[in-house]
């Protein structure tokens, strides 16, 4: 079974490995195929399957295991993409909300992220207060933040969230991802996305998107040496970074999910390695911003 982790100060307990939502909305998937991933990763002890807008479907999959009675969190991406209602406005959160809520048939929302927006944006719009009404509301278990850059800095900085997610992976280093490890003193629970910065290595397939690209670069640069298949030694590392509490990874293959579930059970990398990767992270990490 994977490790628990507790996130934060939120009480909330999840598996230290989660299924992203991208490819659950990969069309290049049937449903019978989709369906026996999910069942698969909760079978192996992954309680949150992360969705968001842009993963068309993923909440309808937490839906249908919330109704065989499987215990799944429920997460919801916030702020844009809302029928109804502007992007980036209080009403935006509050009906993201409500859809969420009535989308899945749960009571209440483990996590809420405020969705990629600027420190401006948390600042200002409202969005931070509508979130905070709705914890206060016991409509949403913990707030979160999911993006990089100014945003992600504004809501380490301030009270209002108790969840983060960030990109952390063996090529996404960001100074070491020290904002992450002060969220970790500060009680926050912080969720790694990326966490195998979209298989670098596999130069056969096509970027998922502009950070995947920036990945495969960086993965060249690199050029780490080391004696276990790097789909392993990305796992390991970010599952077991000290400023992680869950790694999400993205997957369209039961095999995969199976090898990754594998290599985390394998526990954290050897000193050396870990050495290794930081070693390149430090030639790096002036010019290699987090990716969203
Ligand atoms: N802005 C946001 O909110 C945001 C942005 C990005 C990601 N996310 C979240 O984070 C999750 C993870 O990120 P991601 O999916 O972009 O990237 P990822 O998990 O770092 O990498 C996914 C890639 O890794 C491959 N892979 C997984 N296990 C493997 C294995 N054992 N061997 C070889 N290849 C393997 C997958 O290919 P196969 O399909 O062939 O296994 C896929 O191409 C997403 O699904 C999403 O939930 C959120």
């Amino acid at each position: 079974m994977l490790p628990l982790r507790t996130l934060g100060n939120t009480g909330i307990r999840t598996s230290a490995l989660a299924l992203g939502g991208r490819q659950l909305a990969n069309s290049s998937l049937t449903q019978a195929e989709v369906a026996s991933l999910v069942d698969q990763a909760i079978d192996h002890g992954m309680d949150v399957i992360d969705t968001s807008p842009t993963f068309a479907g993923a909440q309808e999959w937490v839906a249908k295991a919330l109704q065989r009675g499987q215990r799944v969190k429920v997460c919801a991406k916030l702020g844009h993409g809302v029928a109804g209602a502007m992007d980036w406005t209080a009403d935006s959160v509050t009906i993201g909300i409500h859809q969420a809520l009535q989308r899945t048939g749960a009571e209440a929302l483990d996590i809420a992220y405020l969705h990629g927006c600027s420190a401006e944006t948390l600042e200002k719009n409202g969005v931070v207060e509508a979130l905070g009404e709705a914890v206060e509301a016991g409509k949403v278990k913990a707030a979160g933040y999911a993006g990089e850059g100014d945003g992600l800095v504004w809501a380490v900085r301030s009270k209002a969230f108790g969840v983060v997610q960030a990109s952390v992976s063996c090529c996404d280093p960001a100074a070491g991802r020290d904002l992450l490890r002060r969220a970790v003193a500060r009680g926050i629970g912080v969720v790694a996305k990326r966490s195998m910065a979209n298989a670098p290595w596999l130069e056969e397939l096509a970027p998922a998107d502009a950070a995947a690209t920036e990945y495969q670069r960086r993965w060249e640069a690199m050029g780490l040496q080391v004696e276990m298949p790097p789909e392993e030694l990305a796992l390991r590392w970010t599952v077991y970074h000290p400023a992680v509490h869950v790694a999400l990874t993205g997957t369209s293959s039961v095999a995969h999910l199976q090898a990754n579930v594998q290599a985390v059970a394998m526990g954290p990398l050897p000193r050396h390695v870990v050495a290794l990767v930081d070693g390149a992270h430090r030639r790096h990490e002036q010019d290699w911003l987090g990716q969203m």
